[in-house]
């Protein structure tokens, strides 16, 4: 059955159009949320105006429907508790949108037939490129800036004025001798390339976020508490619009803008008058041709009836006027070369590849790298150096490599081949393999969990954490800040920490001043009063994570086979292995083996995937070594071997197989653990013992085979001391 969500707005009951209006106005709301407060968006604008456009659909058909909370009837989210509310003089719309040329002259003849005007009457406009960035309302009271407010919910927003004073592209003083007593302006707030690019390598190098696009930097910048790092943010402004006036300066739009532009505020340069659709449309296609080029993103073209009595006959519709109109420009695509294709690795080990790509534009964004996720894709779309590719943004975000141009391939290229070593450390990477499936997963990823610098944190993180080494208080942030301080590379190192306890008070004194201030600023308050109380605070909570830390030098077997982070290998299993070999020098003999990865197999619960996964890790030199680190600091607690004394069993290794009747096959399985023997899952010459139920099948075969006893399960029972 189709869903709700599926339908066309034109086949709805009534019923599915009240389901489906408050599911929009629920995800409406959410992104409305992400984009206006968070800076965040998740969806593409094009998904997000679908879904509007949508909800306006079926609002048209059922009028008697539409919600007080409906997205028509409110125009961006609530504002960001932050700044100091203000109420806009007159609210901040937003703009319908036009997809096609289609839509532009429907619009128009809209417009016609509100105003009563002929067709061959003149009705000019103004076309002005879609700024994308974010809008912003300048009050000017004698000429001088007084306050400057976001858009926020459309009739309150934040009045930013001390970051909008670090604007060069905004005037404090109206450049006039005789300014209007009240003049709002309107206009955008935006991020050149340029800027975007030379802001992100500096957060990158401070290990701060990293912005998707010019305007969530824009968005962000703006938004900073401190004015100081807006200032550093270069943003710049485009006036296009006002509020309240105490008197205009012209009869039409453009007059206006020239005005604006007198009076020293910049007016984007493309603006242009045009007298009838088709030059309004001519200017469509020319912008987007130079889209690339202009070093600032737009999405479209703004057009505007030009006579502002027009205008104000047109008044609003719900949330827009009907005056204007948004031109939006389609989801781009651009041509590039592949020059390299690199490999990072990430926190877990993965290993990505990365097309770097000649920096090309693509919708007014400068990509030079594109993520192609694993090896299959960079396969399945046969991607070399050299070639020439399709390149697009997807949610005009995140790029994607689209298909290569197999006819200009330069001669003599190759297929891409994975490294099967990691670039970040050196050791193997391996393409994991499903456990289940036995097929070979997408991911390849590097196998020196203990060590590798880009996989560190997210490991030790793991090694601490409480199925594992169990130490309280060694949270991610703090062991970022002790792996930048160099005190810890692997975690051998923890343990030495208390050797030197100066430089580890130095680190958790950055961590504890950190948290001290967030926790502050939480409060609404400096806590400077209580900076002595706080170093003696943090002394003491130092010592206790080191007390902490030390008082794990003794680990059970299974917790510290868990806390390796082998692949495959979570507490079930580590407490498998644990049971089966009692002692870490069990383990290793067992894993130095020729027959390694056959002998872990035939443990009962661990299959070829899981032994394979454990050989590869004890196989890396790089384990090893941070292991025999490791194991200087560390005492492994051996898992008592339960020699009940007299038990027949005990030493023995017994194979279960075909059902039993009696018991569980786990029953049965702890049952001989703790008389001291061990469970293999397969038959071999280790065999001490089969115990064979009905439909037992080659375990038996081969138990007869070899010549092992062989019992059913009444003498199990028997054996083992079970009573059923
Ligand atoms: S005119 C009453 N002109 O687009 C409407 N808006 O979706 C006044 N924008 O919120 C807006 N460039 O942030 C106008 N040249 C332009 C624009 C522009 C960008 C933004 C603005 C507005 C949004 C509407």
């Amino acid at each position: 059955m189709t869903s709700i969500k599926d339908k066309d707005a034109a086949q709805l009951s009534e019923g599915e159009a009240v389901k489906e209006l408050a599911r929009l106005a629920k995800e409406i709301s959410g992104h409305d949320k992400l984009y206006y407060q968070e800076d965040e968006p998740s969806i593409s604008d094009a998904e997000y105006d679908a879904l509007r456009r949508r909800n306006g659909e079926i609002e048209a058909r059922f009028p008697s429907l539409v919600r007080p909370d409906s997205p028509s009837q409110r125009i961006g989210s609530k504002p960001a508790e932050r700044f100091e509310k203000v109420r806009h003089s007159r609210p901040m719309l937003s703009l319908d949108n036009a997809f096609t040329d289609e839509d532009v002259c429907d619009f128009l003849g809209r417009v016609r037939r509100f105003l009563g005007l002929a067709e061959d009457q003149e009705l000019a406009l103004v076309a002005e490129p879609k700024i994308d960035g974010l809008s912003c309302s300048l009050r000017y009271e004698q000429g001088e800036l007084v306050m400057a407010a976001t858009r926020g919910d459309g009739t309150e927003g934040e009045n930013v004025i001390a970051n909008v004073r670090t604007i060069d592209d905004i005037p404090q003083k109206f450049r006039a001798k005789k300014p209007p007593d009240i003049f709002e302006v309107r206009g955008e707030v935006y991020m050149s390339h340029a800027n975007f690019a030379a802001i992100n390598k500096r957060q990158e190098k401070a290990g701060d976020k990293i912005f998707a696009n010019p305007r969530n930097a824009a968005a962000g910048s703006l938004r900073q508490l401190d004015p100081k790092i807006t200032a550093r943010r270069h943003l710049r402004f485009f006036a296009y619009h006002w509020a309240e006036t105490s008197n205009l300066p012209g009869e039409t739009h453009w007059e206006v803008l020239q005005a604006l532009k007198a009076w020293g505020f910049p007016v984007n340069p493309l603006a242009k008058r045009c007298r009838n659709v088709e030059e309004a449309l001519e200017f469509y296609n020319e912008v987007q041709r130079k889209r690339a080029d202009l070093g600032y993103d737009i999405d479209g073209i703004v057009y505007k009836i030009d006579r502002l009595d027009l205008q104000n006959r047109l008044g609003f519709v719900s949330r827009s006027p009907r005056w204007a109109i948004a031109h939006k420009f389609p989801a781009e695509q651009a041509e590039s070369v592949v020059e390299r294709i690199a490999v990072y690795v990430g926190r877990t080990g993965v290993l990505t590849p990365v097309a770097h790509i000649k920096p090309v534009t693509v919708g007014g964004v400068v990509v030079q790298n594109v993520s192609m996720h694993n090896e299959d894709e960079v396969a399945r779309k046969d991607v070399r150096e050299g070639d020439t590719v399709v390149v697009q943004r997807a949610g005009d975000v995140i790029p994607q490599l689209v298909r290569v141009i197999e006819e200009r391939r330069p001669k003599g290229t190759e297929p891409y081949k994975m490294p099967e070593i990691c670039p970040a450390c050196g050791s193997h990477a391996v393409r994991e393999v499903n456990e289940k499936t036995g097929q070979p997963e997408v991911a390849r990823r590097c196998v020196n969990t203990l060590s590798c610098p880009a996989q560190v944190v997210e490991r030790l993180y793991y090694f601490v954490s409480r199925a594992a080494f169990d130490i309280e208080g060694l949270g991610g942030e703090f062991l970022q800040l002790l792996l930048d301080s160099g005190l810890v590379k692997e975690p051998a190192d923890l343990f030495t920490l208390k050797d030197h306890p100066e430089d580890f008070h130095a680190v958790f004194k950055k961590h504890f001043e950190s948290i001290s201030a967030r926790n502050a600023e939480k409060r609404g308050k400096a806590a400077a009063s209580k900076k002595v109380k706080e170093d003696k605070t943090e002394y003491l909570v130092g010592n206790k994570l080191l007390a902490a830390i030390e008082a794990r030098r003794k680990v059970p077997l299974d917790r510290f086979i868990l806390a390796l982070g082998i692949p495959h290998v979570g507490e079930t299993t580590a407490k498998l292995l644990a049971r089966f070999f009692h002692s870490w020098d069990a383990f290793i003999a067992a894993l130095q083996s020729d027959t390694a990865v056959a002998e872990l197999d035939e443990i009962e619960g661990i299959g070829e995937v899981i032994a394979q996964a454990i050989k590869d890790f004890f196989d890396e030199k790089h384990n090893r070594h941070a292991l025999d680190h490791l194991l200087k600091y560390v005492e492994i607690e051996n898992v008592a071997v339960q020699t009940a004394s007299g038990s027949p069993v005990a030493g023995m290794t017994i194979v279960f197989t075909g059902s039993l009747e009696k018991m569980t096959r786990n029953e049965a399985k702890a049952r001989a653990e703790s008389l001291g023997a061990k469970v293999a899952g397969s038959v071999s010459k280790k065999t001490d013992l089969v115990v064979a139920g009905p439909g037992a099948g080659s375990k038996l075969t081969e138990a007869e085979k070899l010549g092992v006893k062989v019992i059913d399960e009444d003498a199990w029972i028997a054996l083992s001391g079970t009573s059923a």
